[in-house]
């Protein structure tokens, strides 16, 4: 097998995220404004340049595709995508893929649950961040939450493992938490809390009206479940312990803390082309131009990916304390793909 990239602090690069869209069908408050204004089409990478430079990854040692938005299911013609990257899937002597996933709202997948197992892809991850029809139309503003489950139980009966994905909001879902981890127990899911971060249109509303610390969370998990830790294991930012009343995994997503940064195997590509090296931070290399410069030669994309590679910096430095001004907008989550 092709031998991974080693970024300056050790650490091999083998998972890659990849936003194919920033554009959704939803709303999520803490995501989007409601006049949210998408890219022009000709900003994004087609689907042969993100089929040539995901390939490219996959050929310097990447195992790991994510495949992001936006929501990724709403972008055209993308089940061709998948099935492109379906075939790298096991291993290629130039280099293959271990896993091939995406994150999804949920919305398409009665249309395209069976088609993604087709392409060879597991596991998803989906957005639900409440079980009331009520709270998902308020948190999602446009979401149809019948909709969300029906994809779900699509998910399901193609066979893909499910890991839900919610987002703790105090004074929102804080007082779902129980509820939602007996939910997926009884379904067979996994699921993961993720802690709100300071992105996307924050306008003037500071977001830590709504910050539920997930040590808190865990805590009051604890009144109701008896959770047991396991050992770090997908490469992912997730800690997870074990409830040992459902068997089912609760996974916790703390970016404010810097406890996963140390082992961080991953870096994120935008529907653009930017390749970012961090999730909280700025800095990003312009992986488009040497693919449009250089459509039959893959040696400038290479070399630009390994010299983004070789500037990862060691950790993030999201800021809640810092005010924003306002109106100011933060990098979007749907561009970047989380
Ligand atoms: P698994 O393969 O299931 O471990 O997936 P994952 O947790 O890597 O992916 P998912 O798309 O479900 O991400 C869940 C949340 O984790 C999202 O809100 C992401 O923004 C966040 N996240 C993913 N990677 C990072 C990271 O490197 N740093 C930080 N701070 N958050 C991350
Ligand atoms: N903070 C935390 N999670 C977020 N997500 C989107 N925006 C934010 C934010 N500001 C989550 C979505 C999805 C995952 C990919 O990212 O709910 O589950
Ligand atoms: Fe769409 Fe996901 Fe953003 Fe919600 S969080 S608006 S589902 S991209």
């Amino acid at each position: 097998a092709t031998s991974p990239m080693i970024d300056p602090f050790g650490r091999p690069i083998t998972y890659l995220r990849v936003s194919v869209t920033d554009r959704c069908d939803f709303r999520c408050v803490y995501c989007m404004s409601e006049s949210m204004t998408f890219l022009p089409k000709k900003e994004l990478l087609t689907l042969e340049e993100l089929e040539r430079v995901c390939g490219t990854f996959i050929d310097m040692g990447v195992r790991k595709l994510r495949i992001t938005g936006g929501e990724p299911l709403v972008r055209r013609d993308i089940m061709k995508f998948f099935a492109a990257m379906g075939k790298r899937i096991g291993d290629h002597p130039g280099g293959g893929l271990d896993e091939l996933t995406l994150t999804t709202n949920g919305s398409q997948l009665r249309r395209f649950a069976t088609q993604l197992a087709e392409c060879g892809v597991k596991r998803v991850n989906i957005s639900m961040d409440t079980l009331d029809k009520k709270k998902f139309a308020e948190i999602t503003r446009w979401g149809r939450f019948d909709q969300v489950m029906d994809g779900i139980d699509a998910a399901q009966e193609a066979g893909l493992s499910v890991k839900i994905n919610a987002v703790a909001l105090k004074g929102v879902n804080d007082d779902e938490i129980h509820d939602m981890v007996e939910w997926c127990g009884q379904r067979g899911f996994d699921i993961t809390f993720i802690e709100v971060m300071p992105m996307g249109d924050i306008g003037n509303e500071n977001r830590l009206d709504q910050y539920y610390s997930l040590r808190q969370l865990r805590e009051d998990l604890g009144t109701r479940w008896r959770l047991t830790p396991l050992p770090l294991s997908t490469g992912g930012p997730a800690r997870y312990m074990r409830c040992e009343e459902t068997g089912g995994r609760i996974g916790f997503i703390t970016p404010l803390s810097h406890n996963f940064c140390e082992g961080c195997n991953r870096v994120r590509l935008t529907c653009t082309g930017q390749l970012f090296m961090c999730l909280g931070q700025d800095d990003d290399a312009d992986l488009r131009s040497p693919m449009r410069v250089s459509p039959e030669d893959d040696a400038p994309l290479r070399k630009t990916i390994e010299s983004a590679i070789a500037r990862k910096p060691k950790g993030h430095d999201f800021d809640y304390s810092r005010q924003r001004v306002d109106g100011e907008v933060g990098r979007h989550m749907s561009t970047t793909g989380g």
